[in-house]
């Protein structure tokens, strides 16, 4: 079992877990993720792993709650245990001397891009962090990220914060630095992966996105992690999960997502309420 030291919202539906886990934080690198398990009898999800403390043995975790297991995790209180905890699983990002590294940063991807900007900050690359909401009241780690970016840049939906709109103004930034751009690395959903990847092919800008398809094992058994990389066949979970953004085959890894969506949303129909879940989790731990 695997302790969870603390459990908190940190904007509205994206929650911090701090976890017990001596082992993953001894070899966990920026860019590599865990699979979790809430129950004995719940399904395995993926999540990158946004931060470690080796010396403490703890590991950070920047979820957003979409679903099923995600909700169950929310519910979770400090001090509970989780039966699964498996990493680090995947590929580290590759981190050297590039020159100037533009990350980019949406949803949950705002944590898990800030260990690699302190692995690039201290390989002594510029980096130029851009953070992507719908609103300023959604934007988390800002210090955090701060502490390692040289210049940090915002982009909100509703104008709140940094400039107004979505990822396509991310040109109107990149064109106004000082210096040109050596590598975009992306990390969200996979909406600001595509474009971002479209964008940079457009200006000539090698881009690595962290592809979150769904997975099951992580290990390339299953093979539900299936991605077109050029014209490959790769599995997410062992030859990613970071990939050159203008090969990957974007409509059929957004169909992939897709499809087990009508079956996701039984459990989420069927649960009575948050409440339910709660009570059956503290029961189980009791
Ligand atoms: C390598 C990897 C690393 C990941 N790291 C993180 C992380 O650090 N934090 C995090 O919050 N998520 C992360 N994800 C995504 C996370 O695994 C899914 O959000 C999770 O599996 C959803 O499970 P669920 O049962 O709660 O929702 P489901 O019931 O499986 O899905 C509910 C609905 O949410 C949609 N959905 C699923 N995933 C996402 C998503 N990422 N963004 C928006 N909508 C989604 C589905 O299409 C579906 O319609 C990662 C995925 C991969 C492959
Ligand atoms: S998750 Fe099963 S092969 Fe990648």
């Amino acid at each position: 079992m695997f302790k969870l030291i603390e459990t908190r919202m940190i904007v509205p539906n994206m929650h911090q877990l701090l976890f017990e886990a001596p082992e993953i934080s001894n070899q966990i690198e920026p860019g590599q993720f865990v699979i979790i398990r809430v129950e004995e009898d719940g399904e395995r999800i993926p999540l990158s792993v946004s931060d470690w403390d080796r010396e403490a043995g703890t590991i950070t975790i920047v979820f957003m709650n979409v679903g099923e297991t995600t909700n169950r995790l929310s519910l979770l209180e400090d001090g509970m245990e989780v039966p699964t905890l498996v990493g680090p699983l995947g590929n580290p990002t590759e981190i050297e001397r590039f020159g100037t590294v533009l990350l980019i940063g949406g949803c949950y991807g705002i944590g898990s891009i800030y260990p690699i900007a302190r692995a690039l900050k201290k390989k002594k690359n510029r980096v130029i962090t851009l953070l992507e909401s719908r609103s300023s009241y959604l934007l988390f780690w800002e210090d955090k990220l701060r502490e390692f970016s040289d210049e940090l840049y915002f982009i909100t939906r509703d104008g709140t914060k940094g400039l107004k709109g979505h990822i396509n103004r991310a040109a109107e930034i990149v064109n106004g630095l000082e210096r040109s751009v050596d590598r975009v690395i992306v990390n969200g959903c996979t909406y600001l992966l595509r474009r971002s990847s479209e964008i940079t092919a457009e200006m000539g800008i090698k881009t690595i996105v962290s592809l979150n398809p769904i997975m099951i094992d992580g290990t390339g058994m299953c093979g539900v992690c299936r991605v077109s990389i050029g014209s490959k066949t790769k599995f997410a979970c062992v030859d990613g999960p970071d990939f050159d953004g203008h090969m990957v085959d974007w409509d059929e890894l957004f169909q992939r997502r897709k499809s087990y969506m009508s079956e996701e949303t039984i459990p989420m129909n069927t649960s009575k309420c948050e409440e339910h879940h709660a009570a059956k989790i503290r029961g189980k731990k009791s």
